[in-house]
């Protein structure tokens, strides 16, 4: 029987011929930008987060530009995005690396130390600007390696995390081999042809070998057990306008959407019409607004609120005091860090 090559061969050549084109951070070797992309990357589509890229590196075209940032600013030009807290991870390792005199560690063990880098990330940056020949392993490798291997054990439990990090090890290519493209060719078949569903083996460098696929059991591996059901939250979110303002709140600094500018929240639309029943208004509910975290699913209700255009600056003040808000203009409020489902119902508001 004629002997197979390697995975690490097979999927270099497969990688030259099938990689993904035209990915705006391939074949960059500078550690911010491929940073960036990383970072980007770990909860994000590719064409999402390509636009994203490239707005960042127009607006920051260094990490000391990016430290030098305030917050803010790169919170809304974030924002969108979400999983916020790796803005402000980001934000705070430009500022580390910043002080390193604007140089990324050149090793996978110093940069994993950076806020914000897990070992896979690390991994990838070393890989593709230092030619480290380090182990990758996020969502989609690990599908990958655990087909292949037929790895039976549930990913949740540590000891299968150590196992998988080990056979990723192993697979590495051999010294001086070409470390960015095995790297983007492991991202790549997990993310094309070794797809969650009906992963296209046809199309496999790696079917020969491929445990899963011998077996018929591409479908139940990798083993996941199953999680906890979602919760259900809901709100309330007060819209309050004055003329042409809005009254925004900064959200505290832990929890969901942290420190980012958003409408005043309550528990239920009871509360928010508590909260302004002695003020005088026009009061509407709007279509409530559904929004998928992590661990939850909330549901947003809307209580559009128009105080008279007579209102004494007093007044507003008062208000915006009670509530402890600000009022912004509500042209200058869709360019602040809003979360996207606020931006999207304040910039529906505003063109209507
Ligand atoms: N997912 C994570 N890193 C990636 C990369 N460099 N290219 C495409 N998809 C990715």
């Amino acid at each position: 029987m004629a002997r197979v090559a390697s995975v690490a061969t097979r999927l270099l050549a497969w990688q030259r011929r099938y990689g993904r084109r035209g990915l705006p951070w391939l074949g960059v070797r500078d550690p911010y930008r491929v940073w960036l992309s990383e970072v980007m990357l770990q909860q994000t589509q590719v064409a999402t987060a390509s636009a994203y890229y490239r707005r960042f590196v127009a607006r920051y075209p260094d990490v000391t530009a990016l430290a030098d940032a305030p917050l803010d600013d790169v919170l809304a030009l974030w924002s969108g995005l979400g999983y916020y807290n790796r803005a402000r991870n980001l934000h705070r390792c430009a500022q580390v690396v910043a002080q390193q005199d604007g140089e990324f560690p050149r090793t996978s063990a110093e940069l994993a130390r950076l806020p914000g880098i897990g070992r896979s990330t690390a991994a990838a940056i070393a890989a593709f600007c230092f030619d480290e020949r380090a182990a990758i392993l996020d969502g989609n490798v690990k599908r990958v390696l655990a087909r292949y291997s037929g790895f039976a054990t549930d990913l949740a439990s540590a000891a299968a995390q150590r196992q998988l990090w080990a056979y990723a090890q192993s697979l590495l290519p051999e010294r001086g081999a070409d470390m960015p493209a095995y790297t983007q060719g492991l991202m790549d078949l997990g993310a094309t042809v070794c797809a969650v569903r009906q992963p296209n083996c046809d199309a496999c460098p790696l079917r020969a070998g491929c445990v899963a696929h011998a077996g018929g059991h591409t479908a139940e591996l990798p083993l996941r057990s199953r999680r906890a059901a979602r919760g259900q939250r809901s709100h309330a979110l007060l819209w309050l306008c004055h003329r042409g303002d809005v009254l925004l709140q900064r959200r505290p600094e832990r929890g969901v959407w942290a420190a980012l500018w958003s409408l005043p929240q309550f528990d239920d639309l009871r509360a928010a019409r508590a909260a302004v029943a002695h003020w005088p208004g026009r009061t509407r509910e709007l279509p409530p607004i559904r929004h998928a975290l992590t661990h939850f699913d909330w549901q947003l209700r809307p209580l559009h609120v128009q105080l008279p255009p007579r209102t004494s600056g007093a007044r507003r003040e008062a208000i915006a005091a009670a509530l402890g808000g600000r009022w912004v203009e509500a042209a200058a409020a869709l360019r602040m860090s809003l979360p996207a489902p606020v931006r999207r119902l304040l910039a529906a508001g505003s063109s209507s």
